[in-house]
């Protein structure tokens, strides 16, 4: 045991944390009105994304408010996309919009040379990032899983059913391909240069890995994310990663044993005991109280951190939810939810 390890960190490479980690996906946004202000003051997201002060100072805000195990790069999945060529637009209540990728000439005018210039900002916000960290929170970095990002880039932005995606990943359409390599290649190396400015762990996000048929996932998931994995790892070390194939279900046991990830995150649809007997003999979990229980607060929070903190032994879970926080969440509650972490381990 390392008492003065960062409990993230000792969760990820197999030893016993001092505590429990806690992080949560989106702990950076909407929800808190330091964050509204300073977005505010940046004109929009992407500016105040391409802004290191501000990135930088949104990432920590969090930080500042609840003791937390992790800082979570402020930056978004698409700005890849973007790097590579692809026009990007957030309009307001609409979610983001992208010009599309539909054939092998598109793909081949994706600009792989340049992109990782375009992405100098967001290294700048890690390295920020880092300096100002308490040396207990760990940093993680991250990227969107190829078939995520794909299914942006094809759809032009978010799609109820991802038919499109879908059709192409079915026919193995030789552009669908080519595409899913280059976002493997680039993610790497998108990785790579996060680790480089202080990143201590990344996380992989296939987001919409839950709509793919089970004999999809091979191709579309599984083999994508262990040739990130390999790939970061051969550019800069075994640097500890989460793989979140949201709605994956029992596929997860897969990306738990296939891919070389440290962790698995899951989405609240898994059962603590699925977690502790299929995943846990493999990695670590992490996840997954609803974020509905989150926005509820009360009873219904502390008894659902309850029944997972009571079923998932500390050294082998990193606390999440099974997705982001709802931008409806009173930011008190979040304050609750530490709290009953906390307060349920010392039983
Ligand atoms: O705190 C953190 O988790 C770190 C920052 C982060 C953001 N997006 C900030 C953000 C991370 C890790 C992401 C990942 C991301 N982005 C994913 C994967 C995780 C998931 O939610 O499934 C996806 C699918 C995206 C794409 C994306 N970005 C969408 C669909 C949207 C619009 C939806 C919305 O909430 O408006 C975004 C915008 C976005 N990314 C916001 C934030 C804080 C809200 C933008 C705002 O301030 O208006």
């Amino acid at each position: 045991m390392t008492p003065q390890g960062k409990p993230l960190m000792d969760v990820l490479e197999g030893r016993i944390p001092r505590r429990r980690p806690i992080w949560l996906m989106r702990q950076a946004g909407r929800y808190l009105p330091e964050y509204r202000k300073v977005r505010a003051e940046a004109g929009s997201f992407l500016d105040l994304c391409y802004s290191p002060e501000k990135a930088a100072e949104v990432t920590l805000q969090p930080l500042r408010r609840y003791d937390l195990d992790a800082a979570i790069l402020f930056a978004d999945i698409l700005l890849l996309p973007q790097a590579l060529g692809c026009e990007l637009s957030f309009r307001e209540n609409e979610g983001p919009h992208l010009s599309t990728i539909r054939d092998l000439k598109a793909v081949a005018g994706l600009d792989k040379a340049g992109f990782l210039k375009r992405l100098t900002p967001v290294f700048e916000t890690v390295e920020r990032v880092k300096t100002a960290l308490p040396s207990e929170v760990s940093l993680i970095g991250f990227c969107g899983a190829p078939w995520t990002v794909a299914s942006y880039m094809i759809e032009g932005g978010g799609s109820d059913e991802r038919l499109l995606s879908r059709a192409a990943a079915y026919r193995s359409e030789a552009w669908f391909t080519s595409l899913m390599d280059l976002l493997v290649e680039t993610s790497i190396a998108y990785l790579a240069s996060q680790v480089r400015a202080g990143a201590e762990a990344v996380q992989i996000f296939d987001s919409w890995a839950g709509d793919l048929a089970a004999s999809q996932w091979d191709s579309v998931v599984i083999a994508p994310m262990r040739r990130i994995v390999e790939g970061l790892r051969q550019e800069v070390g075994p640097v500890p990663v989460i793989g979140f194939a949201r709605g994956l279900g029992a596929g997860h046991i897969r990306i738990a044993r296939e891919t070389g990830v440290n962790a698995v995150g899951c989405e609240q649809g898994i059962a603590a005991s699925f977690m502790t007997e299929k995943l846990v003999p493999h990695c670590a979990v992490q996840g997954n109280l609803d974020p509905l229980a989150l926005v509820l607060g009360g009873d219904v929070l502390d008894r659902e951190v309850r029944a997972l903190t009571s079923s998932i032994p500390p050294h082998s879970h990193i606390f999440n939810l099974g997705h982001g926080i709802r931008q409806e969440t009173d930011p008190e509650n979040v304050s609750r939810l530490v709290a009953a972490v906390r307060a349920s381990d010392r039983i």
